[in-house]
């Protein structure tokens, strides 16, 4: 299951409440930042069949998921390692920390959640995924979720946080792990879009 295209109407509501309601400039990928004004003036609010999981070491990413959740009404999914990273694990200058291993040998990327499969699954139709980017790659944390659900029938809209990396071919990795639904094109914030969160451009929610 590749990235899908296609733009159904909901899509294209969801992505307008969410460039209304998160953005000051609605960005637009390479082509620029979109005036305030071509926003819809009232964008409609999403249902309550839509989820906001996400996966989060440090912060960032949650800050994000947090503003989305909020401003659509939707509902928050943490996605939570039973041994969650300690600032040491996540040291990457070390060679010996627990990301620097982890990312040497896929084969220690397994890593349990406590919870795969958030309650009321199959009541969501829409779910945006949110994770940090990793070496230029979904944090890993995030797999078990991803693997471990299923996804048939489902919208879904990737997004990460990263310090300059793009979203890359994070959710197209993603959407083959996934093995179904409609994966869309998704959207990269910046580490430090803020505590308000999502100031910048989420235009690229698969609605391009
Ligand atoms: C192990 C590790 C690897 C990272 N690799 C990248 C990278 O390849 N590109 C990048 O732009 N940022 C990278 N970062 C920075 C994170 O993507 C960024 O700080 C992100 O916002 C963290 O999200 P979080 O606070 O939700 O964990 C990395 C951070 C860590 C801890």
């Amino acid at each position: 299951m590749t990235a899908n295209p296609t733009v159904t109407r909901r899509n294209f509501l969801l992505g307008a409440a969410l460039c209304a309601t998160m953005l000051s400039g609605c960005n637009q990928g390479d082509g620029g930042q979109a005036a305030a004004e071509d926003q819809p003036a009232a964008a409609p609010a999403a249902g309550g069949n839509v989820l906001v999981a996400y996966y989060s070491a440090q912060g960032h990413t949650a800050a994000v998921a947090q503003t989305i959740a909020d401003e659509l009404g939707a509902d928050l999914f943490k996605v939570t390692p039973t041994e969650p990273y300690s600032d040491d694990d996540l040291d990457w200058t070390d060679d010996s920390s627990r990301v620097t291993r982890e990312h040497e040998d896929e084969s220690l990327r397994d890593v349990e959640l406590t919870q795969v499969t958030p309650d009321g699954w199959e009541n969501y139709d829409t779910v945006l995924v949110g994770y940090p980017i990793w070496w230029g790659i979904a944090a890993w944390p995030i797999d078990n979720f991803i693997s471990g659900n299923d996804w048939d029938g489902k919208t879904v809209l990737p997004f990460c946080t990263s310090s300059s990396s793009s979203l890359g071919r994070s959710g197209e990795l993603l959407a083959e792990a996934a093995g179904s639904g409609e994966w869309q094109e998704g959207q990269r914030f910046s580490s430090n879009v803020g505590e308000s969160g999502g100031r910048e451009g989420i235009a690229g929610l698969g609605l391009a």
